[in-house]
């Protein structure tokens, strides 16, 4: 029996999932990343060997087909599974629902079918806070906040993502299964050798105004400042990537230690909100460059404000964010330095 303690982490090449990878084997685990690298460039499992010095197990697999990976854990005594592997585009989700379906849905199925069979009982499920919707009388979530309809295919996946595990969990007392609610990551590796990469013309702001920043792009339009908010933008919880990572392994040492099953979902936020002209800031004193930017219409589906009570993350998994949103912005753009190098 191998000493290594073997994590399968589904989408290890994506953003979040290289950053976790990072996390793990600082802490000793041995990941195993399942990317077929189609949301993602061959480039990244390279600059991720560089970090660690050393190679890193990586499988080109599509995860809702089992029987490859059924090989890797054949292959591999794995202790537990990190699952990132998912398409996260919201837009995209409603013009082709059954793409999103079929592979949210059908991978997590896969992978649990194979946690069943091979006994891995410690399970991290990627999530969203998308699962609030828009908060009936706050702003400021916990993991209490009721569900809400989906408005989305993509946020229905992380519905029903949640739903199976927890059914999964009632059925299979001994599973230790984590849904961590992540707010809005960004930033980059210290490094600058991984980071965001977004395929095509971003949709999330920290990347559209690092992209103009570099001349990519030619102006960050901010949707809508005529909310009911201190400057009229909307608000989020922007957290940085480094810190999101660490919340993986730490909810994963919390599974591994527990000596009793049980099925959890944890908001994974700075609990502190940054309204959309706020981050502009921060981006022009960090970088010394003026964004270019101007005032456009709400974008629909918008929620005006939400961010998190991180407080249950703080007490069950003894995590806290403890980057700087300047920590996180300076990051994102030497990210994005590189990359213009590349
Ligand atoms: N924004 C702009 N201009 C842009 C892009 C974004 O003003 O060009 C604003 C948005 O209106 C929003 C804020 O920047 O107020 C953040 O937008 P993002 O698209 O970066 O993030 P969202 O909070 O809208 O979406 C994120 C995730 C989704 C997830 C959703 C809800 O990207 O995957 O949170 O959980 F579904």
């Amino acid at each position: 029996m191998s000493d290594k303690k073997y994590i399968l982490v589904t989408g290890g090449a994506g953003f979040i999932g290289s950053h976790t990878v990072i996390s793990l084997l600082e802490k000793g685990f041995e990941p195993i990343i399942i990317d077929d690298l189609r949301n993602a460039k061959p480039f990244i499992i390279n600059n991720l060997e560089t970090i660690a010095g050393k190679p890193i197990l990586h499988y080109p697999i599509d995860c809702s087909e089992l029987n490859p990976l059924e090989k890797v854990f054949t292959e591999y005594e794995i202790s537990g599974i990190i699952h990132f592997a998912a398409y996260k585009a919201v837009d995209e989700s409603i013009r082709e629902p059954l793409k999103y379906y079929q592979n949210n849905i059908g991978s997590l199925l896969t992978v649990l079918q194979l946690a069943e069979k091979f006994k891995v009982a410690n399970i991290i499920f990627s999530s969203s806070c998308t699962v609030y919707g828009e908060p009936k009388d706050t702003v400021i979530v916990d993991e209490m906040t009721p569900i809400q309809a989906a408005t989305t295919p993509y946020g229905e996946t992380k519905i029903m993502g949640e739903k199976i595990l927890s059914d999964f969990q009632k059925a299979n007392g001994n599973l230790k299964i984590t849904a961590l609610r992540y707010f809005n990551p960004i930033g980059a590796h210290e490094s600058a050798l991984i980071g965001e990469l977004p395929l095509g013309k971003p949709a999330n702001l920290l990347p559209y105004i690092t992209q103009t920043g570099i001349g990519k792009l030619e102006k960050l339009v901010v949707f809508g400042n005529d909310y009911s908010t201190q400057d009229g933008s909307c608000i989020r919880d922007y957290i940085h990537i480094a810190d999101l990572a660490d919340a993986h392994v730490k909810a994963l040492q919390n599974a591994l230690e527990s000596k009793t099953g049980f099925m959890d979902a944890i908001n994974i936020g700075t609990g502190k909100g940054t309204s959309v002209l706020e981050l502009i800031k921060v981006f022009e004193k960090v970088s010394g460059i003026k964004l270019n930017y101007s005032i456009g219409p709400r974008r629909t589906g918008d929620v005006p404000a939400i961010y998190a009570n991180a407080e249950k993350a703080k007490t069950v998994l003894n995590w806290t964010a403890t980057r700087t949103l300047e920590d996180s912005v300076l990051s994102a753009w030497n990210w994005e330095k590189y990359n213009s190098t590349l």
